[in-house]
């Protein structure tokens, strides 16, 4: 035990193991050893260690970190948490002089540097793995570029957009969330270490030096902040709960389209599952589970700042609550990235049963766009189109198949051409310009989006 000194009691078992994090926090122990092999070099050049003692120190720390490698690291009873462990291992390893690497610095700066090392690798990896979907969008997107499809606002058919269109949107939304993590890790990135318990180190720490090894692009300017702040925990947590939702909207679309109803898209066999019970089923596991963790993720952020809430300033034992769900949310993302790529990848796009469900009714803002070009005011041509979409339900045909008489006698103005309104390719060919679903728009919205990813 660290701090056994003033007491004379024993803690009871069951409070000792209420405190333990080692259970969770012992896959901190790469970035634990990196801190720790740099504080003994900080230590050093503060002329706290000779060098021969830094060096056994960090000898020492490298065959603890080998043992954690190999799997071979015992954990015993009395290893609180991670720092806890690799003290007393270094200690059985190289003896008293282990006891020197603690000086002049505290768990609490300790744990918050591990924190953001563990965080800041954990950001590179889901970075990339975003951009790896992205680049599944692209590719999509680019294959199946012929693909008309109803595009649907209040869950109603609006009108026409590609649907590479349609899967671009998915690209930006994940480009946003790449650069708030990169915002995120900006922030990450600032240096607890030297900062001790509360009040800062007394030794001739060079904390730029420090940050310097260790990779910080900042050192924390308050040791009463940086001991307690957590807001990069925070941040990531919301980071990621919105881009568990944006998976979520994902999933919902595609899960909704995979029914026999709609039938848009196939899922590939690697990515559904069947049914105990019912042959047939083929069933979209996965996109469901994407659209369920965003539940589990909104909750990760609602209770760390809940628990942020409770406490005043400093650190409090309340701060060991970052873990878990900062944990999970990094899991949860680190797994599931992979499987939206390959499920966007394998996708199947069934263009004729887009096409099929594709109805004249969606070309009426076309219809009136086309009085609107004979000078009628849109307000006005708004009107008179929604009078021809209320004859036409009444006589029971669709717009394009209304009579032109009909047409006139809603308003003298309609001419024959009225009927070449009533091409979906024509309508979506008519949004050329930046940002809208004509084909050259979407091709030069590929080109910049290739620009970001590559591929
Ligand atoms: N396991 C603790 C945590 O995760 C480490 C810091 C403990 N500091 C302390 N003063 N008890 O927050």
């Amino acid at each position: 035990m660290l701090w056994g000194g003033r007491f004379s009691g024993k803690p009871d078992d069951t409070m000792r193991r209420f405190g333990d994090s080692i259970a969770f926090d012992v896959r901190l122990y790469a970035a634990d050893i990196r801190g720790s092999i740099a504080w003994a070099g900080a230590l050093a050049r503060a002329g706290l260690l000779t060098d021969a003692e830094r060096d056994q120190i960090v000898a020492g720390l490298e065959q603890v970190r080998a043992e954690f490698d190999a799997g071979t690291f015992q954990i015993k009873p009395g290893d609180e948490d991670i720092h806890t462990a690799v003290e007393r291992r270094l200690g059985e390893l190289i003896g008293p002089v282990a006891g020197k690497l603690h000086t002049g610095r505290s768990r609490n700066d300790q744990v918050a540097t591990d924190l953001r090392l563990y965080l800041l690798e954990q950001m590179r990896a889901l970075d990339a793995a975003l951009a790896d979907l992205q680049r599944a969008v692209v590719d999509k997107a680019e294959a199946r570029l012929d693909v008309l499809m109803p595009g649907y606002t209040h869950m109603q058919q609006a009108q026409p957009v590609l649907f590479s269109h349609y899967l671009m949107s998915f690209f930006w939304r994940f480009q946003r969330d790449r650069e708030r993590l990169a915002d995120v890790a900006r922030r990450t990135a600032v240096l607890p270490l030297g900062c001790g318990a509360i009040a800062g180190t007394p030794f001739a720490i060079d904390r730029e030096a420090l940050a310097a090894d260790l990779g910080f692009a900042a050192v924390a300017e308050n040791s009463v902040d940086a001991v307690a702040d957590r807001d990069f925990v925070a941040e990531f947590l919301a980071w990621a709960a919105l881009a568990q939702t944006h998976l979520s909207t994902l999933a919902e679309d595609l899960i909704i389209w995979a029914s026999r109803e709609f039938g848009f898209v196939t899922l590939d066999d690697a990515y559904s599952t069947g049914s105990s019970l019912m042959p047939q089923k083929k069933n979209p596991d996965p996109l469901e589970l994407m659209r369920g963790k965003a539940g589990r993720l909104i909750g990760h952020l609602a209770g760390f700042l809940a628990t942020l809430k409770g406490i005043p300033s400093g650190y409090d034992k309340d701060l060991q609550e970052d873990k878990e769900p900062l944990f999970d949310a990094v899991d949860t993302l680190a797994l599931e990235l992979p499987i939206a790529a390959g499920i966007i990848r394998t996708l199947k796009v069934n263009a004729e049963r887009m096409a099929a469900a594709l109805d004249d009714g969606m070309l009426a803002t076309d219809l009136a766009d086309y009085l609107v070009r004979r000078g009628v005011p849109f307000r006005e041509s708004h009107h008179l189109v929604g009078q021809a979409v209320k004859r036409a339900e009444a006589l029971g045909v669709s717009l394009g198949k209304m009579p032109l008489a009909e047409y006139r006698a809603i308003y003298p103005a309609f001419g024959e051409d009225l009927y070449a309104v009533f091409d979906f390719g024509r309508s979506v060919a008519m949004r050329q310009a930046r940002g809208g679903t004509s084909p050259d728009a979407v091709r030069a919205q590929i080109r910049r989006a290739r620009a970001l990813v590559g591929g």
